[in-house]
């Protein structure tokens, strides 16, 4: 299927890529650090999706923060809009361009810096993979405090830049906790040196905040400072079906007063999703056969007492089946049954793609009102449109999807404005946690006040004056006009 159109215009203020462009590029990084190579272009430009494609012919790897500044201060001096790029994981068409802006891509700066096994405060450069970040703490006995499906390509840069929630926010908290420290570039190549690794710092504003979840619009990342808990030894994983989404919420309160402080995932799907993994994942079979549930719920225990953590949860698990909130369930009996049951939840976004074109709604919403959004959405598409519905229950946040055989403006036309009318009626977020990016730039209003959007506007001003910061993306078109 084909991506989908922008109705965005190119600013005209904008220069194009020339020549002496590439020779000072090439001065400045290498020719390593140059790629102009059409394949690598083609991959740069697309979407993890394949949804959004930008059309720019250069792309640029910095090895290290000088050389952003450089890199930016020269952008900014030609009016040459940029684009940062990390993982390219982003599902809001925020991390490719639109037209034929530069991209910078952090992947070559991927050094660890610095772990201090006492404070648990890991120093890294921005491009390092998350997954890698993981390996490298489990050697040292801890934890990232976030992790999500996307772990073996995504950069903690890209992370803090969209503030990641993630699988585990419920217990670990989101980044504007866990981050400590920043190091940024701005549009004109200064150096914000803002990597503190002190847990308490209320010397002046806490600036880093501006730069977690500004998806490359006020300022490249290069470093990260950020606070790792320990890794606990004893880790419970169940897979539970519920009747209705009533059961399913009140499960979830259960658990908030049952396993308190030793939850650290409370995640769900309802049987659309099932199916949809089911049919599109090699290798994946449901944990509780052989009927089909209308919903499932992933629930993870941590906790540092293996037999007190055990006989808790199946307490839990065994009084919720005795009051009826639960129909059936299966709790890990080793990692690889655990990682079976990870499986089906972080394969979602997958087996999405592979059936086709999918509408991505990340939404906040209260709980109680959260599943009438779905059957509302369900009633309103004819079934060649499936509605299926997963997400960090736990967090507030619902993960609507609609899979179709391809893009097809009349049935965007029933899924929006719908969709975003429906979240601000009941005060919800329309991005609780990818961002903005392309796709909801114009749609900000839905969930921030007129008042609020102009100040946001009045630092990107302040911050990038000239725009070239990943432009088109996170605020309203109309602004910059
Ligand atoms: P990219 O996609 O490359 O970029 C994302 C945005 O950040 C862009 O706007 C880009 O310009 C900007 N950016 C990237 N690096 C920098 C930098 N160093 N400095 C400044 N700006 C930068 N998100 C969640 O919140 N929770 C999830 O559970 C989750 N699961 C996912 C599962 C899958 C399978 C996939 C494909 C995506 C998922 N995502 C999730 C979405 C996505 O936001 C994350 O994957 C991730 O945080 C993006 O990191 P990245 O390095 O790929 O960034
Ligand atoms: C997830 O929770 O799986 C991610 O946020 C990706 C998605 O929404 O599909
Ligand atoms: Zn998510």
């Amino acid at each position: 299927f084909s991506s989908v159109a922008t109705t965005v215009q190119r600013n005209p203020l904008f220069s194009s890529i020339n020549s002496d462009d590439i020779s000072y590029f090439k001065d400045i990084l290498g020719d390593r650090g140059v790629v102009q190579d059409e394949l690598a272009l083609v991959a740069a430009n697309t979407d993890w999706m394949h949804k959004y494609k930008g059309s720019s012919k250069l792309l640029l790897q910095p090895r290290s923060t000088e050389e952003v500044s450089q890199i930016l201060k020269y952008c900014n001096s030609r009016s040459l809009a940029v684009v940062p790029q990390g993982g390219n994981t982003g599902l809001v068409g925020g991390s490719v361009p639109v037209f034929d802006e530069v991209i910078i891509n952090l992947g070559s700066m991927n050094k660890i810096l610095s772990f201090d096994k006492v404070s648990g405060i890991l120093v890294c450069e921005a491009g390092c993979i998350l997954e890698n970040l993981i390996t490298f703490l489990d050697i040292q006995g801890f934890i990232m405090p976030l992790d999500l499906g996307a772990k073996g390509s995504c950069q903690i840069g890209g992370n803090v830049s969209t503030n990641a929630g993630g699988l585990r926010l419920l217990r670990y908290g989101s980044l504007h906790g866990s981050v400590l420290g920043l190091e940024a570039v701005l549009a004109n190549g200064t150096v914000l040196d803002m990597l503190g690794t002190l847990r308490k710092d209320n010397t002046g504003y806490d600036l880093k905040h501006l730069f977690i979840g500004s998806e490359g619009s006020l300022g490249i990342v290069t470093k990260v400072s950020i606070l790792t808990p320990p890794k606990l030894s004893s880790v419970n994983t169940a897979f539970l079906a519920c009747n209705d989404y009533a059961s399913c919420q009140n499960l979830l309160l259960e658990a908030k007063k049952k396993l308190g402080e030793i939850l650290s995932a409370f995640e769900f799907l309802d049987s659309d999703a099932m199916g949809l993994v089911l049919k599109h994942l090699d290798g994946v079979r449901n944990p509780l056969p052989p009927s089909v549930h209308n919903f499932y719920i992933l629930i993870e225990t941590t906790g540092s007492n293996e037999s007190f953590d055990r006989e808790n949860l199946e307490a839990f698990l065994l009084h919720s089946v005795e009051s009826g909130l639960v129909t059936d369930g299966v709790l890990a009996q080793d990692i690889n049954q655990a990682s079976s049951f990870w499986h089906i939840r972080e394969g979602l976004p997958e087996a999405l793609m592979k059936a086709g074109a999918v509408y991505k709604y990340d939404l906040s919403l209260p709980l109680e009102k959260m599943y009438d959004l779905v059957e509302e959405m369900r009633a309103q598409l004819d079934p060649k449109a499936k509605v299926v519905a997963y997400g960090h229950l736990g967090d507030g946040n619902l993960h609507l999807n609609i899979s179709a055989p391809e893009y097809d403006d009349k049935i965007l036309a029933k899924i929006e404005p719908f969709v975003y009318e429906w979240t601000s009626k009941n005060r919800g977020s329309i991005s609780a946690e990818h961002g903005l990016g392309l796709m909801k730039a114009n749609k900000i209003h839905y969930s921030k006040s007129p008042e609020t959007v102009q100040l946001m506007f009045s630092i990107k001003k302040l911050l990038d004056p000239n725009g070239i910061l990943n432009p088109y993306k996170v605020l309203p078109s109309t602004l910059f006009s």
